[in-house]
């Protein structure tokens, strides 16, 4: 055993795992199909545990085992895992462990449900899933959404560990009914490298050795398995592709383009082409800390020197010159949502892809998936763990390869804009090519000459707050006042938008956030017209109401903070709404039952507790005024 060559000869133990290939797995299951206790085994019979590790394991095994003193290998990872999460959290606890043949890094991946999130971490970088069930219970839902998520995310070569067949008495007649019944849900999923192998990690059947327990079975043990599969990988061949890390410039004489390569190899003298620039050059060094390299591969993460001054930044991606990814914005994707705060279709958030970040909205959902049935059925949104196929529409164009061909240049995050949080991991299919299709006219009578022709600046001047907080009587006097004065003007009102384009939105969060797309889009057409834009909506979230400012240029955007306090927004209830929905007859209704977030710096706010609607009005014009949107009084 290795352990024996470590004793005598560190050199030569050293070198030995050098030269040893590594294979990266992840183990899934439910919460006690014994994943514990497999991975314990793993470790405990490749002796990677230490002497005082195995003392403590004897006496814990001894006290808080479930094994009857016996050792419990459950009890070694679970400890491990807690003297690690200690202080930090990690999602995710990866485990080294080594045989003569190969090296191995596991993910160990919590079973429980809103566990989403660390399977998909630990998928994102292996090459096989060992799968457990109980062999009482066979396939549950946890498996097959695991056997999902794990195809999703690139895993081709699958092994199903049937665990505990000592509690069914080793019984043959169950390890196949569960081997059938997996294959069929396997094939329909597209997984078709799958191996069944019964086992007992508590007993230790079939992991290094089969054991006269399951003597009808004559496959490969675990180990063996482990130590000899060939992985249909995801291709880390074909033509060179390295995301730039950073750009390095420690004195003029070297700049350098420091980054891991994700597919292919790249030699001195290659043709490189910059993405989404286009600009191409040839590679004169490849820098590394111990010198330079003949030649670097996937995998590597490496410097590389340019022959040409040619515009490179951190995002952009080189690539092999005469095989350059493509360069889209907007994408047919499968998203995993990972968060409680169910997707908002339209909602702008971040996407991360390789090393570039960029602004992103999501259409709602072409379906969900079921994961017990495999069926797609309609949906608005995508809440906690569900997993759907969605079209992106990012704020600029990224270079990709669909996630099938490559996972680092085709798999992205998804990233709340606020909070830094990650909402969801995505899988890109393929580039829409509707964005081809569609050019922007352009027309010859600009917005420029339309506000010259109607002498004023075009602008919006947005009223946010409560119902009833007062926005729609000020507007209103806003527009009498700019109308008395010859100024083209029109109001768009929530009541009244809500009769006509956006009738088919109600109060969900999700619709809010819809109400509030189109409105700024409408919005953004009318200052193009010429026109000064009162908008009158609750409009309760800060993400839109920002999205609204983004639309428009600099100073064109004056965010009204019509501040009424809920009391007396309640006490005024003009419509009635307030003492339906304290009643319970109307629900999510803003500042009850449906968040209201206050502008946190708006352009103006008015208090309406101590100004009259004339007043608010009054305060709103002067500051057009200061803020030269209108012509000075008498002006
Ligand atoms: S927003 O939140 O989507 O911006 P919007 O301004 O369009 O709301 O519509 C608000 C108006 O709809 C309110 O003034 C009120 O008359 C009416 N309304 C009906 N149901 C609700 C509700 N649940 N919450 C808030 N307003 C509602």
């Amino acid at each position: 055993m290795s352990g024996d060559l470590l004793a005598t000869d560190i050199e030569a133990y050293l070198d030995a795992h050098e030269q040893k290939d590594l294979l990266r797995f992840i183990t899934c299951g439910s919460v006690d199909d014994g994943k514990s206790t497999l991975i314990g085994r793993l470790l405990y019979e490749s002796k990677l545990i230490f002497d005082d590790q195995l003392a403590a394991l004897e006496a814990d095994s001894k006290v808080s085992g479930t094994q009857g003193g016996d050792l419990d290998l459950a009890l070694l990872v679970d400890g491990l895992a807690a003297e690690r999460e200690q202080g930090i959290t990690i999602d995710v606890a990866y485990r080294f462990f080594t045989t003569d043949r190969r090296k191995f890094i596991v993910a160990d991946t919590p079973g429980h449900e809103q566990y989403t999130r660390n399977m998909v971490t630990g998928a994102s970088t292996a090459d096989v899933a060992v799968i457990l069930v109980d062999a009482r219970k066979g396939l549950l839902t946890q498996t097959r959404r695991h056997s999902y998520l794990v195809s999703l995310l690139g895993i081709k070569t699958v092994v199903l560990a049937v665990n505990k067949m000592d509690a069914v008495g080793y019984d043959q007649s169950v390890a196949a009914a569960i081997d059938a019944d997996y294959r069929q849900f396997a094939s329909g999923i597209g997984l078709d490298d799958v191996t069944v192998i019964p086992i007992s990690a508590l007993r230790g059947d079939n992991i290094i050795e089969t054991g006269p327990n399951l003597s009808w079975y004559d496959g490969p043990t675990l180990l063996e398995y482990l130590e000899t599969v060939e992985p249909v990988g995801a291709a880390t061949g074909g033509p060179m592709r390295m995301p730039v890390q950073w750009v390095t410039r420690p004195d003029p004489s070297f700049r350098g383009f420091a980054g891991q390569l994700v597919a292919g190899s790249v030699a001195p003298g290659d043709a490189v082409r910059v993405l989404p620039g286009g600009q191409t050059s040839l590679v004169e060094r490849i820098v590394t800390a111990d010198g330079d390299l003949d030649v670097a591969v996937a995998g590597q993460s490496v410097t590389l020197t340019l022959a040409d001054e040619i515009d490179v930044s951190r995002g952009d991606v080189l690539a092999a010159a005469a095989e350059p990814p493509a360069v889209a914005d907007q994408f047919e994707t499968s998203l995993v949502w990972m968060s409680d705060q169910p997707m908002l279709p339209g909602r702008p958030y971040l996407l991360k892809i390789g090393t570039r970040t960029v602004g992103v909205s999501i259409a709602q959902p072409k379906y969900k998936i079921n994961v017990n049935t495999m069926e797609h059925t309609a949906a608005r949104t995508l809440e906690l763990n569900e997993i759907g196929v969605c079209n992106l529409n990012l704020d600029r164009a990224v270079p990709f390869d669909p996630y099938e061909v490559n996972r680092d240049m085709g798999g992205f995050i998804i990233i709340d804009r606020l909070t830094d949080v990650t909402l969801a991991a995505g899988m890109i299919h393929f580039a829409l090519r509707r964005a081809d299709n569609v050019h922007w006219q352009s027309v010859e009578v600009h917005k420029e000459a339309r506000a010259a022709q109607a002498h004023q600046k075009p602008c919006v001047v947005w009223f946010t707050g409560l119902s009833g907080s007062g926005k729609s009587t000020i507007a209103n006097l806003l527009e009498k006042r700019l109308f008395a004065d010859g100024r083209r003007t029109y109001l768009l009102d929530g009541d009244n938008v809500r009769h006509g384009l956006n009738k088919d939105l109600g109060f969900t969060e999700a619709d809010r956030v819809e109400n509030i797309r189109r409105v700024a889009e409408v919005s953004k057409l009318m200052v193009d017209a010429g026109l000064i834009v009162l908008v009158s909506f609750i409009s309760p979230f800060r993400a839109e109401r920002r999205m609204a400012r983004a639309l428009l240029e600099e100073g064109e955007f004056v965010e009204v903070y019509v501040d009424t306090p809920l009391e007396v927004a309640e006490s005024r209830d003009p419509k009635g709404l307030y003492r339906k929905a304290r009643r319970g007859e109307l629900v999510n209704f803003t500042g009850i039952d449906s968040p209201y977030e206050p502008p946190e710096d708006p352009e103006i706010r008015v208090d309406t507790t101590t100004m009259t609607p004339d007043e608010a009005a009054d305060r709103v014009l002067r500051v057009l005024r200061e803020r030269a949107i209108l012509p000075s009084a008498g002006g």
